[in-house]
């Protein structure tokens, strides 16, 4: 039985991490050679994307100690700021003693808006409504596979804005794409359909990244016995506070997102497309958070998440940048709801994390190890010099330039 519980991966040499991670998830030579030379065919960048001149590496990293849904998940996670990946880590830890994650999704469907301006709306309105069956099937046929495999449109609301303007939502399952080229597709396809319908003139057609139809939840107990009974009551008011107050709010979330797009960026996703949803989806009832948190009988702490998460495993950077395939594959998951969950997973833990490290001594004292470090790395300091440096000034409280300078030249 595989497990994603280790303690002390950090102090792993990158052979010996990259050692685990080829035996958690059964990598290749090749695979475990790609990693190890974490450079991208130049041939394959510049497919992606016009213009291309190099690649921008960000760290990849690997959160453990993750059970979801009883299974073990070891999660790589590509981001530039320091504690994130730890922190993630350490709040599965102390998630998976009262069970880890227990998460759930609904059915994967996106939403394609067609705006047609018409002089009567409600007339329009009713013709549009009148030809539901012709539109879909329409759209269907822009992607008989879809339809194969369980998806395809299924569904259309109209509604009516400005007394002028009809839009149409198109719901499309769209299975494990993150759907973004299906539902355009059929949004322009059945465009010509409603304007001759209807007589009036279409302008946009396209897919709406508030994903309300796409949701994933995840949830937690983090145990009293672990956390401390004041950590619990100050999370609650960390939870009410941003509750309260949009300017809370936003870095409540913003914590949340710090391990959402880490994922999404990992496997490849559009990490776009769920930052605008996740904050429009907080905004729907005045902004709020999108993690709840409370006391269950036994006085431990329950942590909840909800968010859209249009992120697909078929399409995109998914399927072709070789870093963010054999992330997929470590990740172990089959569908684009599984991947969805797991985000939603990662986004309670990293928010638990920030909310406990808020609540007990700050966050500030697990990020001056490093800060110290990039500061006298910024000082010119070499080698082993570094962590001296960094040691001595965190133990002085003085992270500054001038003092790293100074501690150098006296150890020389
Ligand atoms: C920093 O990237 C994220 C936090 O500010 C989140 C929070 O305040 O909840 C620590």
């Amino acid at each position: 039985m595989k497990t994603s519980k280790i303690s002390g991966f950090y102090k792993l040499s990158k052979k010996e991490r990259l050692g685990f991670v080829k035996n958690f998830a059964d990598l290749t030579h090749e695979e475990i050679k790609t990693l190890n030379e974490s450079t991208v065919d130049f041939g394959i960048v510049d497919r992606m994307i016009e213009n291309a001149i190099s690649v921008m590496p960000v760290p990849l990293g690997i959160a453990v100690n993750f059970l979801i849904n009883g299974k073990d998940y070891l999660i790589p996670m590509a981001v530039e700021e320091t504690s994130v990946i730890a922190a993630a880590s350490n709040a599965a830890k102390i998630a998976r003693v009262k069970g880890g994650f227990k998460t759930s999704s609904t059915t994967p469907v996106m939403i394609g808006q067609i705006q047609l301006i018409h002089k009567n709306p409600e007339e329009a309105k009713k013709q549009i409504l009148g030809n539901k069956e012709k539109i879909l099937k329409m759209a269907d046929g822009c992607d008989p596979m879809l339809v194969k495999f369980g998806g395809g449109a299924k569904d259309i609301n109209v509604c009516i804005l400005d007394n002028r303007m009809v839009i149409t939502h198109l719901l499309v399952d769209v299975r494990d794409a993150m759907g973004a080229n299906a539902v355009n597709t059929m949004c322009e396809t059945v465009a010509p359909f409603i304007e001759k319908i209807t007589g009036g003139k279409v302008y946009l057609r396209i897919i709406s990244n508030l994903a309300v139809h796409r949701l994933s939840r995840a949830t937690a107990v983090f145990s009293k016995d672990i956390i401390g009974e004041d950590v619990v009551d100050g999370i609650i008011q960390a939870y009410l506070f941003a509750k309260s107050d949009p300017y809370r709010c936003a870095t409540h979330n913003k914590g949340i997102m710090n391990g959402v797009d880490a994922v999404i960026i990992a496997s490849g996703n559009d990490f776009r497309a769920v930052e605008s949803g996740a904050h429009a989806y907080a905004s729907l009832n005045g902004y709020s958070p999108l993690t709840k948190y409370e006391k269950n009988k036994n006085g431990d702490l329950v942590g909840s998440i909800e968010l859209p998460t249009p992120v697909g495993l078929i399409g995109g950077a998914t399927k072709v940048h070789p870093t963010a395939k054999i992330c997929v594959k470590i990740l172990g998951v089959k569908t684009g709801r599984e991947l969805g969950e797991i985000i939603a997973a990662v986004g309670l833990a990293q928010n638990f994390a920030a909310l406990k490290a808020l609540a007990s001594e700050g966050i500030q004292k697990g990020h001056m190890g490093l800060h110290a470090r990039n500061i006298a790395i910024m000082a010119s300091a070499k080698g082993e010099r570094i962590d001296k440096i960094a040691e001595q000034m965190v133990k002085e409280k003085k992270i500054r330039i001038d003092r790293a300078k100074e501690i150098m030249k006296e150890l020389e």
